[in-house]
């Protein structure tokens, strides 16, 4: 089901940067009640200044931040779930702290803020939670446990779409390819690929919010890697074999 976004409060975490900054315009243009998330504290003010958007500064790798952003937006009927953090190399570089901290904020927050906001929703009988996975959910080398954190959470969304569709509740995740944002050079490691190219923040901003109005279930940014990702459903091996090959799997 579809929402529309003129008067709604919504909750948009990773707000201070990148993808979750242009979404933060969008949705205010579209006339939205907006809380936005994230750490650092000056992204998070340029924000509210370009959109007048309340802000809150919380680390969603904890519990008492996670507990915080709940709380604050407890009534929210729009949840999109958009922090995320990357790490590229061997697996066996990553530290066991960097694995758990990677896990924290791109898998266990969403599901913990789905879980506390999903109650007011249904005693509402509405409400709309936004998941931001990756094309990365199909596997990526060199990215392993980024990877499967997206993976894992396109799986969580699927689930939970069983469960609550029917009740006025949608469940709608996105899987972007390349985005240029900070992200990248966040991760430690720039995006040098000259295919697919990267699409512009704003752009991925746009057809995430229309996907929110249209209630789709998944979108692909751009929607042509929907393909690249049954193919390697129907075909995993020859999938990864193509991957060694053009570098995209090692
Ligand atoms: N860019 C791409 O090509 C691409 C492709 C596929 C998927 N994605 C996904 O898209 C989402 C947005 O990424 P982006 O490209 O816009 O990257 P970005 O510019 O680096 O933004 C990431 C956002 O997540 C927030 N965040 C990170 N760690 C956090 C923490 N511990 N607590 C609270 N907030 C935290 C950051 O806020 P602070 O720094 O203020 O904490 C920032 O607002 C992520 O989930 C990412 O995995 C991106």
């Amino acid at each position: 089901m579809g929402t529309a976004l003129r008067g709604r409060t919504v909750l948009l975490t990773g707000g201070s940067s990148g993808i979750g900054a242009a979404t933060a315009e969008v949705l205010v243009r579209r006339g939205c009640d907006l809380v936005v998330t994230g750490r650092d504290e000056q992204g998070l003010n340029r924000v509210a200044e370009r959109t007048g958007a309340r802000t809150l500064a919380a680390d969603l790798g904890s519990d008492e931040g996670l507990r915080r952003v709940a709380d604050r937006a407890s009534h929210a009927e729009v949840l999109i779930n958009n922090a995320g953090v990357g790490w590229s190399g061997e697996l066996e570089a990553m530290t066991g702290p960097e694995v758990h901290r990677l896990l924290a904020v791109n898998l266990t927050a969403p599901v913990e803020l789905t879980r506390m906001l999903l109650p007011a929703m249904r005693a509402r009988g509405r409400g709309h939670v936004v998941f931001v996975s990756s094309i990365a959910a199909v596997g990526v080398g060199g990215e392993a446990v980024y990877s499967a954190s997206k993976a894992a959470l396109r799986a969580f969304a699927a689930s939970l779409r069983y469960e609550i569709s029917g009740d006025g509740l949608t469940v709608t995740t996105v899987l972007p390819g390349a985005v240029r944002t900070p992200f990248f050079q966040r991760r430690g490691l720039p995006y040098e690929r000259s295919f697919p190219r990267m699409l512009p923040a704003e752009k991925a901003a746009e057809q995430l919010v229309r996907a929110v109005e249209r209630g789709s279930e998944e979108i692909f940014l751009p929607g042509w890697l929907d393909l690249a990702a049954r193919f390697q459903g129907v075909l995993p091996g020859t999938f990864h074999r193509l991957g060694r090959r053009f570098g995209q799997v090692r």
